[in-house]
């Protein structure tokens, strides 16, 4: 099987690859919208010491259990699994992770639509067609299907190609045009009145809120969604990383790129905010709350564009088309771990197999549309709140308990032989054995909890 098996052909290829996953609205919209409504740099602080401490371990369980098993996740979990209950514990685990991804592209997809409306609007709108740019800018059933099910047939036609011509070749120019607009945007922003005091909430730090629970559980959320993790997409991506390379640091690359560009985005949308409010748009709600996640992106920011004139068509432009690409370079990642499964356990064609399951997701993701006020929250909470958190962990449970301390330190010496003498694999074992299954443990019964 593993010559017909897909891999990265490059180093760089495999860090595009995995950051563009990790890399999405979690990052650019959910990370500085989170942050700026829990105590901005107290969050800030809190991010940064898990994703490094809790969240890049569990990764590197993922990127490992992959790369060993060269296969997707339900193989690569049953080919470390010792006997029979074990092995139906790595279907649970590899098939569950399947289905979390599968869920999330189907809500990942509506968000996306709307960005990629809010993308075409200004176009519409320099265009002189006032009728398109009114029905690209409101919520209509019309509008939401027709993304939804363009964004997943964009996302349909990458992973027809395959690793190395489809996820590999895209994510490398995506990811670079994603930075590009990004920091010309941040430039812009910074230069405009209010900026400044934005750039003081985010980076001023409040620590009195630092150990609220409420906040080391969105704080952790928020590092296991921005990493993909308990989705088995960062196995399947593991799967494809060539035994020369080196696991440990490939893995630290994409943590600190994810982490980075999550702070970065910071960097753009809690001054654009206060920008937008020094411009007359209100940002918080009558009780002094932020106003929520949504309204944020949906209305203060296009307010803000609308404010710059002409100037702020290319600006709006700029900024929807940034947030499309960045869930783009995610979604491939998401839908890449069913179709990674269908094509080698039921041996389809790679083509066929992606039509189907993106079919399927569209299904559903119609579905979640049509019942929008039941489904969309729940759907989400049960993905992120529950399957990522409870999937990751078992990830963890796996290398730590299951998988033998030999095998999996051979796995970890192909591409960095000297790992055994160094610190890496001093903590890392412990760690993923005790404290990474407790920590997530203990975070996940306090946000059943609170
Ligand atoms: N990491 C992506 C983001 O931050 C979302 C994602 C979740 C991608 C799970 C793949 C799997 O937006």
């Amino acid at each position: 099987m593993s010559a017909v098996r897909g891999e990265f052909s490059s180093r760089f290829g495999f860090i595009m690859a995995a950051a563009g996953s990790a890399v999405g609205l979690g990052n650019i919209w959910g990370f500085p919208t989170q942050t700026a409504s829990n105590g901005g740099a107290a969050f800030l602080v809190a991010y940064l010491v898990l994703a490094f401490c809790l969240a890049y371990p569990a990764l590197m369980a993922e990127l490992t259990i992959g790369r060993h098993g060269q296969a997707n996740a339900v193989t690569s979990l049953r080919k470390i699994s010792n006997d029979g209950w074990q092995k139906h514990f790595a279907f649970v685990v590899g098939f569950g992770g399947i289905i979390c991804a599968g869920l999330i592209l189907s809500f990942y997809a509506i968000v996306a639509g709307w960005m990629i409306s809010a993308t075409l609007e200004p176009v519409a709108t320099l265009a002189g067609s006032q009728t398109a740019s009114t029905w690209l800018s409101e919520q209509s059933l019309s509008r939401d299907l027709l993304f939804t099910a363009g964004f997943i047939i964009l996302t349909v036609a990458i992973i027809s190609k395959g690793v190395e011509n489809g996820i590999e070749k895209w994510s490398k120019r995506l990811m670079p045009a994603l930075l590009s607009i990004l920091f010309a945007l941040i430039i812009y922003v910074m230069m405009q009145d209010g900026a400044m005091t934005g750039l003081k909430a985010y980076l001023v730090p409040d620590f009195s809120s630092i150990l609220d629970p409420e906040l080391l559980v969105s704080a952790l959320g928020q590092a296991f969604f921005s990493l993909s993790l308990g989705t088995s997409v960062m196995i399947i991506y593991g799967s494809y990383i060539s035994k020369k390379e080196n696991l440990v640091s490939l893995g630290a690359y994409v943590t600190l790129i994810d982490v980075f560009i999550a702070f970065v985005a910071g960097l753009l949308i809690i001054p654009a905010m206060y920008v937008a409010q020094a411009q007359g748009v209100e940002i918080f709600s009558a009780t002094g709350e932020l106003l929520s996640e949504d309204t944020l992106v949906f209305q203060v920011l296009p307010a803000l564009f609308d404010g710059m004139g002409t100037i702020g068509l290319f600006v709006g432009f700029a900024f929807f088309a940034l947030m499309s690409i960045a869930a783009l370079t995610s979604s491939i990642s998401m839908l890449e771990a069913p179709v990674s499964y269908a094509v080698e356990r039921f041996s389809l064609n790679r083509l066929s197999a992606t039509w189907l399951i993106g079919a399927i997701i569209a299904v559903v993701s119609f579905t979640i549309i049509l019942n929008f006020g039941t489904l969309f929250g729940f759907v989400i909470a049960l993905t992120t709140k529950f399957g990522q958190p409870l999937l990751g962990l078992m990830c963890c449970l796996f290398v730590g308990w299951i998988w033998y301390r030999n095998s999996l330190l051979t796995e970890i010496q192909q591409g960095c032989p000297e790992v055994a003498n160094g610190i890496f694999w001093k903590i890392w074992p412990w760690y993923i054995k005790f404290i990474c299954p407790i920590a997530i443990g203990l975070v996940f019964v306090s946000s059943l909890l609170g």
